[in-house]
């Protein structure tokens, strides 16, 4: 058994997946982790797992680049630590990323599985993370399509409470910070890719000039 489907097992509310991220859903999730030659950049990812992800973020850092891993499972946290122990470009923490103090970044990819947290673990890590955005930064996540209205026909009494609040914490992010959703059909399950800008309602113009600068129209 793979160690991604063993930790799922033992932490399913953590780990949240059955499987990592596959390369269209790594690609879609790091579209914004562009090297800005003769200026380093700095990336956060949060929930790299067993590093799926992690590997095409490191594959478009720029020399001076720096990547850093926050990783709450010591046992993913052991195997990325093995993987890049000697790659001068990346540091891994080990632990849960509202209780790091964080830098500040020009992109953060997060694999957070925000469904499965309560509504307050979901907006204190968005007031988090959206706080250690540098101005012109984005923050990159991903949801499975398909799941919202499935887990609400499928949870009953005060759990589903619980899942309505959260949902709800999701979407008032999204309604104040998204400036572009990606859907991406090969990953089991297919997923949607979120891409958001730390300003609240950044003028219009600002997200157009953002989205032509990475080469997208929508
Ligand atoms: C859905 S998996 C994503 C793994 C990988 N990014 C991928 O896409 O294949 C979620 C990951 O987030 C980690 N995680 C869960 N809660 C966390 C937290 N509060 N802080 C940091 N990592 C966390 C889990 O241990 C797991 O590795």
């Amino acid at each position: 058994m793979s160690l991604f489907l063993r930790e799922f097992a033992r932490t399913r509310r953590d780990t949240g997946a059955i499987a990592p991220s596959s390369p269209w859903l790594a690609k879609a999730l790091t579209r914004y982790v562009v090297p800005t030659p003769g200026s380093p950049r700095a990336v956060l990812e949060v929930g790299p797992g067993t590093g799926a992800v992690t590997r095409h973020v490191r594959a478009a850092l720029d020399p001076l680049d720096s990547l850093e891993l926050v990783e709450a499972n010591p046992r993913f946290a052991a195997l990325l630590e093995r993987r890049y122990a000697t790659d001068p470009q990346v540091r891994l923490r080990t632990g849960q990323v509202q209780q790091q103090e964080l830098g500040t970044y020009d992109t953060i990819v997060c694999g957070l599985p925000f469904a499965n947290f309560d509504a307050t673990t979901v907006e204190q890590i968005f007031r988090h993370l959206l706080s250690a955005l540098r101005p012109a930064g984005t923050l990159s996540f991903f949801a499975y399509s398909g799941m919202r209205p499935l887990r609400r026909m499928f949870t009953t009494g005060a759990e589903l409470g619980t899942v309505l609040d959260t949902q709800a914490a999701v979407e008032r992010a999204l309604d104040a910070h998204q400036f572009r959703r990606e859907t991406v059909l090969c990953n089991i399950p297919p997923a949607h890719v979120h891409h958001l800008a730390p300003v609240p309602g950044a003028a219009p113009g600002a997200l157009a000039a953002r989205n032509a600068r990475f080469g997208y129209a929508g």
